[in-house]
């Protein structure tokens, strides 16, 4: 048995079918670094210890027999809800030091939960000699991740398990790798923080009064992710890119864009991008803009000129791994 591992995960982007995607539709998700690395160490003390300074989380200590309870911050619950999770299925019962360290901030929403979340099942399976199968992190991920969250498809923890680029079904009823080596995507930041469950909720009362006008817009953007597969796989990035604007007017309908995203989008369609959208809950984190190399340049100052933040991220890249 080893006494200490240090794995690492990637974020995720969202390319098409969020919110749609909690609703038993597909979506497509790219993974991508920024990686989140995370130290487990096994120690005496029966308690879980926890620093993750990234999301302001320094010396936290929680007796294992009140993981889950009490008032948890917020930039640990997912950390501490995964050991819970992962004691109760195994019986580890062992003290366990956890340190994460993310590339990139946790503002940009690009999947710094999540990738906590798998880091530390993986760590833990690692630990304790436990074989786990990528399905198997999955289920405990997606589990810990509907505990703090509620509401969720999986997608994120998906792709941080996984990585590339998968097409996604709702909590893994599919999860099918995309096979492409690269994709030319512009990361905008808008400089405000989404609140994902918020808009989860908010998406839900309105079905809730027009609950077929919602459904048959779900619909649409599900007939969008498996059309944009197609295009994905012939890289036919022109249709990808229409796919995209079709899928962010549907986002706009369910009542998830707002002024400063549309700014950022309608700046990057304008200097040339085949197609851009926003990328997540939506109100805020990042657009998207899938664009032709001749027109990068174009497209990342017409982003900035909009008011947003052009981030480089690295996409389709490499799941969940041992570093040592
Ligand atoms: O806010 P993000 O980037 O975590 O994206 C949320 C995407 C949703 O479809 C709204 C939720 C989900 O779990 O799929």
């Amino acid at each position: 048995m080893k006494k200490q591992v240090t794995v690492s995960a990637p974020g995720k982007l969202m390319l098409l079918g969020e919110h749609a995607v909690v609703y038993n539709r597909p979506c497509i998700v790219t993974a991508v670094g920024q990686r989140l690395s995370a130290t487990l160490e096994i120690i005496s003390e029966n308690r879980l210890e926890l620093d993750a300074k990234d999301v302001k989380v320094t010396g936290y200590i929680k007796q294992l027999v009140e993981l889950g309870q009490g008032n948890i911050p917020k930039g640990a619950n997912f950390v501490e809800m995964a050991v819970k999770n992962f004691n109760e299925k195994f019986k580890i019962n062992s003290g366990i030091r956890i340190r994460t360290q993310s590339e990139s901030s946790s503002l940009f929403g690009l999947g710094s939960s999540s990738a906590s979340t798998v880091c530390t099942i993986k760590g833990l399976a690692v630990l304790f000699d436990i074989k786990l199968s990528n399905k198997d992190i999955f289920k405990l991920a997606y589990k810990t991740v509907l505990d703090v969250q509620g509401k969720g498809s999986g997608f994120d923890v998906v792709a941080a398990i996984y990585g590339g680029t998968l097409y996604f079904v709702t909590g893994g009823k599919v999860i099918e790798p995309i096979e492409i080596e690269e994709l030319p995507l512009i990361v905008g930041y808008s400089g405000i923080k989404a609140d994902t469950v918020t808009l989860i909720k908010e998406v839900a009362e309105k079905a809730s009064r027009y609950p077929d006008l919602i459904d048959s817009i779900y619909t649409h953007i599900g007939k969008m992710v498996e059309l944009s597969k197609i295009a994905f796989l012939a890289k036919t990035w022109p249709v990808v890119g229409e796919l995209m604007n079709f899928d962010q007017g549907m986002l706009e309908s369910l009542g998830v864009g707002s002024a400063k995203l549309s700014a950022m989008i309608y700046a990057a369609r304008d200097a040339g991008a085949w197609g851009a959208k926003l990328s997540g809950a939506g109100i805020g984190d990042c657009m998207i803009a899938l664009t032709p190399i001749n027109k990068i340049s174009d497209v990342e100052q017409a982003i900035t000129r909009s008011g947003g933040q052009v981030i480089k991220v690295r996409t389709n890249v490499e799941g969940v791994r041992i570093e040592k």
